[in-house]
């Protein structure tokens, strides 16, 4: 990327434009998050729902105190993990659109860890409201190609800056009371906020009040049904020639199927979040009648892997 093309992105971005634009997580869909109707295209775009909040980019802990009030532990969990993929709730300050947190009294925010983003950012001088870049409730894109093929004419811009090194969204820690509240699993490994800040605590079970539409059943999905199964149970079943199958390590066999892709060939978790949405987005288009899912374990990433791989096994019929 030339930094006059980075120069074209900020201006666009300044202008109203919408600019598609790489972080270590996913791909985002970038607007002025100052400007009201910016963030409507993001929305009709994206064909997300209103009352489903977006998270706002900001180049530093510095740039982000203009936008919300931090208290002692997100002071602390900002300057130990930004920029990186963590994004935090806290009360809002004003400066933002208000359909950028869909009229709530709080906004997400996060500093990524991507060279470009960080340079958009600062080229720009704005905060930046960024969905992941792909139509509502459809698999997040981790490569500027998953962008232009399911947003490419809707977007003023796309700034390719190769694929995503962590391949799952942030982790989202509701900060705005004294216990950090987990709304979404994501690239950030729980495991590390527990042992830096101590207590945190789960908003994840019950689906039916979405805070976060993370949490909404039905997320993160290809548009081929999946299901998650054990390695054996998806050995001996029926459909295996006609389906795709999504597995967490290299079988010790190979098995006669439509497609397969292996999320990680030694079992690491982090490769695996990596290649989670790739994978998913080849099987997708395999022409496959059903993707059969391995579960991973539920540790670091495999808490986000899991609640992705979840969520799009709950897709309802369209
Ligand atoms: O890694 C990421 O977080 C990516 C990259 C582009 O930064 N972005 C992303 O955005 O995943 P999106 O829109 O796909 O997910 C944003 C999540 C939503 O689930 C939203 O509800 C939650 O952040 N969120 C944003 N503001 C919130 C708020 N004020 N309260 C609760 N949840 C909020
Ligand atoms: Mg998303």
């Amino acid at each position: 990327m030339t930094s006059a093309e980075m120069r074209r992105a900020a201006e666009v971005l300044r202008s109203g434009g919408l600019v598609a634009f790489p972080t270590e997580t996913v791909y985002g869909l970038g607007a002025d998050a100052s400007n009201s109707e910016a963030a409507a295209r993001i929305f009709e775009v994206k064909n997300r729902p209103f009352f489903d909040p977006l998270i706002v980019h900001v180049g530093s802990l510095s740039h982000a105190l203009n936008f919300a009030e931090f208290n002692e532990t997100a002071l602390q969990l900002a300057r130990q993990f930004w920029p990186g993929p963590l994004t935090l709730v806290l009360p809002k300050k004003s400066g933002l659109a208000d359909l950028v947190t869909s009229g709530l009294p709080t906004v997400g925010l996060r500093v990524p860890a991507h060279p470009a983003a960080l340079d958009l950012l600062e080229t720009s001088g704005l905060a930046v409201a960024a969905p992941s870049a792909n139509p509502f409730g459809f698999l997040s894109p981790t490569t500027a190609e998953h962008v232009r093929t399911f947003l490419g004419n809707r977007v003023d811009m796309i700034l390719d800056g190769g694929e995503c090194s962590t391949g799952v969204e942030s982790t989202i820690l509701d900060v705005t009371g004294s216990v950090p509240v987990l709304l979404r699993p994501g690239g950030l490994a729980l495991e590390a906020v527990r042992s830096f800040i101590g207590d945190v605590r789960s908003a994840l079970m019950p689906q039916d009040r979405p805070s976060a539409p993370g949490q909404l059943d039905s997320h993160y999905a290809p548009r081929t049904p999946l299901e998650i199964l054990s390695f054996d149970r998806i050995a001996a079943d029926p459909r295996l020639s006609s389906a795709a199958l999504l597995l967490a390590r290299d079988p010790a066999r190979a098995l006669a199927a439509h497609a397969v892709e292996v999320l990680s060939p030694d079992g690491s978790l982090r490769r695996a979040a990596q290649n989670l949405f790739a994978a998913m987005h080849r099987l997708d288009q395999s022409g496959a009648r059903i993707i059969l899912a391995e579960p991973v374990r539920e540790e670091g990433l495999g808490l986000a892997i899991m609640d992705r791989l979840r969520k799009a096994s709950r897709r309802r019929a369209v």
